[in-house]
Formats: structure tokens, sequence, C-alpha cells
């Protein structure tokens, strides 16, 4: 048997950057997000008889790294498969011997920021999931992708998202009510980053002197960001989008080591947002682990945001993308 799988990535409004507990990947506080409707990876999963997992990534071998991330996941998906509370959704003790190979492709660039994690665990973990006969909620397809990547969580939703913090039941992502949007993704680079978003958390939460205000900051923002989002509120929403990021940045900058991922044209992009405003367009700047910045503004003006940011990276306009699908041989997509 074979079982392919669809996902998007997202991008955090509000961000997650802090675990209260890195075996289970429960976040410190929740963040929100909206899942992309461009970028998608697409992977397949198929058992063997070789005794160990196998990975391919674009066509090419994954590095040792790269795959023990994805055998711990599929170790949550055997252990799951084994378990009897997920007995009448098709789990039994044999499939604890299961392995696959991996095949999986990106159409981002791997860690050009554009959050591939995201969307490659989420891809997996629903593949994984289809191959060893798990019927799976979304809300514990969403549990079991966490465990590959925290924003992987986020990844199985479509549009925009909530990823609650709090145990192993309760941490999963939800749908939320939310105005239209737009993100225009401004891509400045493709490399690799220095630090990764995992050992970089890890760093901020034992040196950084702002990080218990970073996530007192991030508790209250996100309850705000929710309501706005529900009441349609769009400049709040995005207020409170750009101060998540630059909260975020600067507890990051304040680590010692100090990590910086943002570079003199990330900064280029959040001014041109503020140059905007004051022109009266709607635009909000955010970013990652990384120099790209994701401009939020309302549809009736992204294009003119694109025009304006082609002069920094490669722009990609992204709308609400769907959550995570399974794949049928002849190419139709199902949600999950
Ligand atoms: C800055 O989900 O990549 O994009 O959970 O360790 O796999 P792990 O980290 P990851 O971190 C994403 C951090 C972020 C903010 C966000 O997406 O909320």
């Amino acid at each position: 048997m074979t079982a392919t799988a669809r996902a998007y990535p997202n991008i955090a409004l509000i961000k997650y950057w802090g675990k209260a507990d890195e075996e289970l990947m429960l976040p410190v506080a929740g963040s929100l997000s909206m899942t992309l409707d461009a970028f998608p990876t697409t992977t397949q999963v198929r058992r063997n008889n070789l005794g160990r997992d196998t990975m391919r990534i674009g066509g090419r071998e994954a590095t040792e790294r790269e795959l023990s991330r994805a055998s711990r996941l599929l170790d949550v998906v055997r252990e799951w498969a084994a378990a009897p509370e997920f007995a009448a959704a098709g789990a039994s003790a044999e499939k604890r011997e299961w392995y696959v190979d991996i095949d999986t492709r990106n159409e981002a660039p791997t860690g050009a920021g554009m959050a591939s994690s995201a969307s490659g665990f989420a891809a997996l973990a629903t593949a994984a999931a289809r191959e060893f006969g798990l019927n799976l909620s979304a809300r514990d397809l969403s549990r079991l992708a966490r465990r590959g990547s925290g924003s992987a969580t986020r990844s199985i939703t479509p549009g925009m998202a909530v990823w609650h913090a709090g145990s192993d039941e309760e941490s999963f992502a939800e749908e939320v009510p939310a105005p239209q949007v737009r993100m225009v993704c401004v891509i400045t680079s493709n490399t690799h980053k220095k630090v990764t978003s995992r050992e970089a958390m890890r760093i901020t939460a034992q040196t950084s002197p702002y990080y218990g205000a970073w996530i007192a900051a991030t508790e209250e923002m996100l309850a705000e960001a929710i309501e706005v989002a529900a009441a349609g509120d769009f400049a709040r929403l995005g207020q409170l989008t750009e101060m998540s990021a630059l909260r975020m940045h600067a507890a990051i900058e304040a680590c010692e080591p100090p990590i910086r991922y943002l570079a003199p044209v990330s900064w280029e992009i959040f001014d041109l947002a503020a140059r905007l405003r004051e022109s009266g367009i709607p635009v909000y700047a955010t970013a990652d682990a990384g120099p790209n910045v994701v401009l939020l503004t309302l549809p009736e003006y992204a294009d003119e945001v694109a025009a304006q940011a082609r002069q920094f990276g490669t722009v990609v306009v992204c709308g609400p993308g769907p959550g995570a699908q399974v794949i049928a041989a002849d190419g139709a997509a199902t949600a999950v």
C-alpha cells in the first residue's frame, strides 16, 4: 500500500517561540497563524520490509539528521497504531513493527524560511496515519503533526488557525473566524539558517532576559488577536501581528550569545510597510526565524503591496490555503 498527502506551510500572526515540553512538543503559549495556498509539500509513505525507515527529499537521500526527525514522528505513529485507545480508528499491535519509505517534495526551498518543516511534518503525519490505517480526527492528526514540529500542528488546519497551549490532549490547532487577508511573501534569501528554530528557542528560554516577558505578552496578544480576528478588525490584527514578530525577535536578539535572523533588507521591508501605512495602505510586516518578511494586507491592496516589495526579493502573494489533504491515486485531494 501507498499513502500520499499534501500540506501547506503557515505563517504565524502571533508567534510560537518556546516549548513547555520538548518530548511532547508542547508550546509554552498558544499561537495564531494562516495556512497558505502556496509552497505545498507532497509526501508519499509506503510500507517496506527493511526493518527501518528510509527517506528521500526532492529526489535525494535524506541526511541522518533529517531521517531521524522523521523516524521520531513515525515512532509516535507506531505507538498510536498499537494503542488500545485508537483501536476503533484501526490500531493493532502488529503495526508497532511497521517501517516505511518516505518520499517527500517541497515546492518551496527547504530551509529558506518558508516554513517547510510545518508543511513537511503535516504532510508526513497525514500520509503516515493513512498508511498505518489510522482513521484520526483532524484534532488528533494535528496533535500527531505537533510531535514532528510545533508549527506543523497548525498546517493540518485550513485558513486561520489557533494552536492551543496545554496538555498533550489539549494542544491541537483549530480553525478560527477571521477577515479575508493576503500574505505577500518576500523571499530575500534561499540560504539555510545558521541556528535552527529548535535550538534558538532553547537558547532564548535559557539566556534571554526577555523570555518571561515575551511569553506573558504572547498570551495577552493571542487573546486579543482571536477576538479582533472574529470581529473582522483588520487594522488591530495587523498591529498585533507586527508587534508579535518584533517582540519575538527582540527576545531572540537578547540571547547570550546573541542570535539575529533579520538582515538589513528585512528592516527595509518593515520600513516599507510603515511608509505604505502612512500613505493609507493597511499593511503590516512579520518575519520568522530568517530574513524573509511577510506582509499582511487586505485582498484589494495585495497587488500594490507586491509591486512595492519586488525591489527587495522574490514576491509571492498568498491567500488562505487548505488544510492537510489525502491525495488519491488519480490525484484527487480529500480534506482530512
Ligand atoms: C518563528 O515549528 O519550526 O516560525 O517546534 O522546534 O519544530 P519546532 O520549531 P518550528 O518553529 C517555528 C517558529 C516560528 C514562529 C511560528 O511559526 O509560530
